[in-house]
């Protein structure tokens, strides 16, 4: 685990376009794990800025993203498939059929799990990860619980997440109650894990996470185990250290 303080959103930021920016021009083919949430829009514009200063080409990469609102339209602006196209892929000249977010309108659970993981398989596996982090550890929708499920499935969010996330939504009774998401295995198998971290309000969890046991009670806690996983953190979510 290498961890890179940055002083701020904003060079946290900048530090994870490094990181991607140098995977993308290393391989301009490279398959890319994407995030939603809050912590990698900064991330997100910082791509996009350096795409339009003629940096960056996305033409050949390709991207799965890490999870989806069962039951949500691609058309719901509440979608993640609408979030990544307006923060992202909308902006670049990313070709779109090479994007991939889970199928959130798939009534079969069991499949839309298994088509996903065959996408990834057949890309060969993702190059480089990004994540954020959940207030209560997890990664993806990977919620704390007895076991760490491998493979892309269907999750139950906690209570925890729905209020954390009830800020995007008219009220909490719109937030959807069950997502699509990676298994810890997908995310595991990447090949580098990048998670972005910012904010005083992340900072007990930072410190559950990474400096205390493994545990799938806190998911997170599992990417101590990953052989390069890289962590940028703000000093204010360090804070508990
Ligand atoms: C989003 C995702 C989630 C978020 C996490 C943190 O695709 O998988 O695990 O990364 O909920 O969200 P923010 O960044 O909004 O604090």
């Amino acid at each position: 685990m290498r961890i890179l303080c940055a002083k701020d959103y904003k060079e946290m930021s900048e530090m994870a376009a490094d990181i991607i920016g140098a995977e993308i021009l290393l391989k301009p083919d490279a398959v890319l794990g994407l995030a939603t949430g809050s912590t990698p829009i900064g991330t997100y514009e910082e791509l996009v800025r350096r795409y339009e200063a003629g940096r960056l080409d996305f033409s050949e990469i390709k991207t799965v993203n890490l999870d989806e609102y069962r039951g949500l339209t691609k058309e719901n602006d509440q979608s993640y498939y609408y979030f990544m196209h307006s923060h992202l892929f909308d902006h670049v000249n990313i070709d779109k059929n090479n994007t991939n977010v889970p199928d959130g309108m798939e009534p079969d659970a069991v499949k839309a799990g298994q088509d996903y993981e065959n996408i990834i398989k057949n890309y060969g596996g993702i190059d480089l990860q990004l994540l954020g982090l959940g207030n209560n550890g997890h990664i993806g929708f990977n919620e704390p619980c007895d076991e760490f499920i491998d493979e892309t499935h269907v999750v139950d969010l906690t209570q925890s997440t729905i209020e954390a996330n009830k800020r995007f939504f008219a009220s909490i009774d719109d937030v959807p109650k069950q997502a699509y998401t990676m298994g810890i295995g997908s995310i595991m198998r990447a090949k580098r894990v990048l998670m972005v971290v910012n904010g005083k309000g992340k900072a007990e969890i930072v410190k559950e996470a990474f400096f205390g046991p493994i545990t799938p009670k806190v998911p997170a806690s599992i990417l101590q185990l990953h052989n390069d996983f890289i962590l940028i953190v703000d000093v204010e979510a360090l804070s508990c250290l």
